[in-house]
């Protein structure tokens, strides 16, 4: 028996409210649209795994994004190859101080590690009258640092043999203060590691470190690093932690990594490799970034793995299939470049030894690196991606053939994800299609970045797919902006992928992070600079529906009472996530929906249950974003959460641009 009951929706705008609010308003300014919600027939079950992230160190996302190191090329292996004007002294300045002299240069004999050839030389020929010589480093934009918080600083230094070899350290403020300094015990003459807590006196938004000798010759340096103490959940060469924060609070159920475009690289020789990125950060191989800077690989695959766990979240390597970007040497249009086949046999056995790495026993070869890294236990691999938005040629087929076999044969409990080109349709999206069923590939990677317009008029698409063929993996996804009418076009398009579950198995925006003045791609769900962390109205859609996202996708209709004009669109999705039932309500009109919403089965539900609303002006950006205006600088659009009253029978009046979502409890 159906029960009739009336509430009223705290904290969603009424229509009168409204009309009371904005007397230009009319009852036109309202729409009404009913939903029935099907209780009483089968669900259909979503993939546990359907709402995750993607992370690709772009834009500055790892190195001084999301990786903790202050010091920017710190290994002194920058080069003109990251960048055209950079070189291994990029960001190292060579100062001297009351007569002193000397000099700042570059050597590889001898050096640390040969993965990490270079060094630098700071040589002092004369203190002159109590001077020194010192070099000094503006991290990335400057060191943002806090008073009375530890940064821990380090180095690997060396001596010559008969020379003396002291350094000092110290952090200046933006106006030339000491803020703290400490000096390193006596240098010896093979490389070792030396360090020094910092605890500035005083807050800097634009430190930089200087390291200095007062004595006559040379001193080696290599690795020179300062961390803050607090990382994320306290990890030793740890995560940025309000950053890491802003993404454990979106509750992902995967991280996808290390890219994009990072991970197939810059012709064959920049393919990232995974084994360059672990152990000690000294031995890793770093590498220039395909978005044209550099890679210290700090943040290298054992820190991905941590991260995942750390967050709950299923860890989702992704590795090239054995060719480059399609879009390599831009500047050349030397294109797709494949690993010469008699190297395939190595290549293949690496991405064999991946797996081992991350789920072998600690006793198995490369089990046992995991576990010198501080992790016996396995990290439960069961994703691994081969392949990003490929060119479906020859070269990728045959390569991609033979690692999927490898792993296929090897490790059959893995899902492998393959690829189908950078668009959501075309000549690759097809061949890959094509070859994905030709292979029985378990799931494809799918790349949509395009208008609001185009995810509105696209609904429909997965109720087409052929449920018999491989699931999708939508792993880069967004619409092309950071405005309420993007995020909110983005809401619609997911309520399509909940009630598509049996197709779609993975989902995840694209990009993730973006660091103010660095923005290499637009637009990202997060914005950052040194200090501060800005989340995109996008942000918040994705936060809404991860943390909201169910296990089995109710049946269910929204049927509007008239018909919404060009451009405008209302959209339902309604999940169940153990007793709770979820309704997601996407209005993308200028129109308040006054909408009516009947549960059809024989299960009751609690009176009580969270409300979330995040509504806006259709073109508002949240600061920070480059494209934000400033006056809209203090607001910030983000849900507003309330209980509210529910029954049986309910009606709710969604604002104008919006996207609710209502969590009830059904009782047994
Ligand atoms: O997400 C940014 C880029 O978009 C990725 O690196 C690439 O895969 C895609 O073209």
């Amino acid at each position: 028996m159906k029960c009739h009951l009336q509430f009223r929706l705290r904290n969603v705008v009424s229509p009168a409210d409204e009309r009371t609010m904005n007397p230009s308003m009319t009852a036109q300014d309202v729409d009404s649209a009913h939903i029935e919600v099907q209780l009483d027939l089968p669900a259909k079950p979503i993939s546990p795994d359907l709402f995750g992230i993607f992370f690709e160190d772009l834009s500055y996302a790892a190195d001084r994004g999301l990786y903790a190191e202050l010091v920017q090329n710190g290994s002194f292996e920058y080069s003109s190859a990251d960048c055209p004007d950079w070189s291994a002294l990029s960001f190292w300045q060579l100062t001297t101080a009351n007569g002193a002299k000397g000099s700042l240069s570059i050597q590889d004999a001898n050096p640390l590690n040969a993965n990490n050839p270079n060094y630098a030389v700071i040589r002092c020929d004369s203190p002159g009258n109590n001077g020194e010589v010192a070099i000094s480093n503006p991290g990335f934009d400057g060191i943002a640092v806090k008073k009375g918080e530890t940064y821990d600083f380090s180095i690997f230094a060396r001596r010559r043999p008969g020379e003396t070899g002291s350094l000092q350290v110290r952090l200046i403020g933006a106006e030339g203060d000491l803020l703290v300094s400490a000096d390193l015990p006596s240098i010896s003459t093979e490389w070792a590691k030396y360090k020094a807590p910092l605890v500035p006196a005083k807050d800097d938004a634009n430190a930089r470190l200087v390291l200095s000798t007062a004595v006559r010759g040379m001193v080696f340096v290599d690795m020179v690093s300062l961390c803050p103490r607090k990382t994320f959940r306290d990890r030793p060469n740890g995560l940025r932690a309000d950053l890491a924060e802003t993404i454990a609070a979106l509750k992902p159920r995967f991280v996808r990594f290390p890219g994009g475009c990072v991970a197939h690289g810059d012709g064959v020789k920049n393919i990232y490799r995974w084994k360059d990125t672990i152990g000690p950060l000294e031995q890793r191989k770093q590498q220039k970034n395909i978005w044209r800077y550099h890679q210290s690989l700090g943040l290298g695959y054992f820190e991905y793995f941590q991260f995942c766990e750390d967050i709950g979240a299923t860890a989702v390597p992704v590795l090239a299939a054995g060719v480059s970007c399609q879009n390599s040497d831009f500047a050349r249009g030397t294109g797709q470049q494949c690993i010469p086949m008699e190297q395939m046999g190595a290549y293949t056995q690496d991405v064999l030894d991946l797996i081992e790495y991350a789920n072998g026993p600690a006793s198995s070869v490369w089990g046992s690196k995991r576990a010198a890294a501080g992790h016996p236990e396995p990290f439960r691999l069961k994703y691994l991606g081969i392949g990003n938005e490929d060119a479906i040629t020859s070269g990728f087929k045959e390569r991609f053939k033979m690692l999927f076999e490898a792993v296929r044969t090897h490790y059959p409990e893995i899902t492998v994800i393959g690829t189908v080109g950078p668009n959501p349709s075309g000549r690759d999206y097809d061949e890959g299609w094509k070859f994905a069923g030709d292979l029985s590939v378990p799931m494809v990677d799918e790349h949509c970045y395009v208008q609001p317009d185009w995810l509105l008029k696209n609904l429909g698409r997965y109720d087409q797919y052929d449920r018999s063929k491989s699931k999708v993996y939508l792993g880069e996804f967004a619409s092309w902006g950071n405005t309420v009418r993007n995020a909110l076009a983005e809401a619609a398009y997911m309520t399509s992928l909940e009630r598509n579950g049996d197709v779609v198995h993975m989902f995840s925006y694209a990009p993730l992070l973006s660091k103010i003045g660095h923005v290499h791609w637009y637009p990202d769900l997060i914005y950052f600079n040194n200090a501060e962390v800005f989340p995109s109205v996008n942000y918040y859609v994705q936060q809404l529906f991860m943390s909201n996202a169910g296990t089995q996708c109710v049946p269910s209709e929204l049927k509007l009472d008239g018909t919404l004009s060009e451009g405008r669109a209302a959209t339902v999705s309604v999940v169940r996530s153990g007793n709770d039932l979820i309704v997601k309500l996407v209005n993308l009109a200028p129109t308040v929906l006054r909408t009516q919403i009947q549960l059809a089965g024989d299960e009751r539900i609690e009176p009580e249950a969270h409300c979330w609303v995040l509504a806006g002006d259709e073109k508002q950006i949240n600061p920070g974003d480059p494209r934000a205006k400033a006056n809209v600088a203090e607001q910030v659009i983000k849900p507003v959460t309330s209980s509210l009253k529910v029954a049986r029978e309910f009606s709710v009046n969604a604002p104008a641009f919006s996207l609710t979502v209502i969590r009830m409890k059904l009782l047994k």
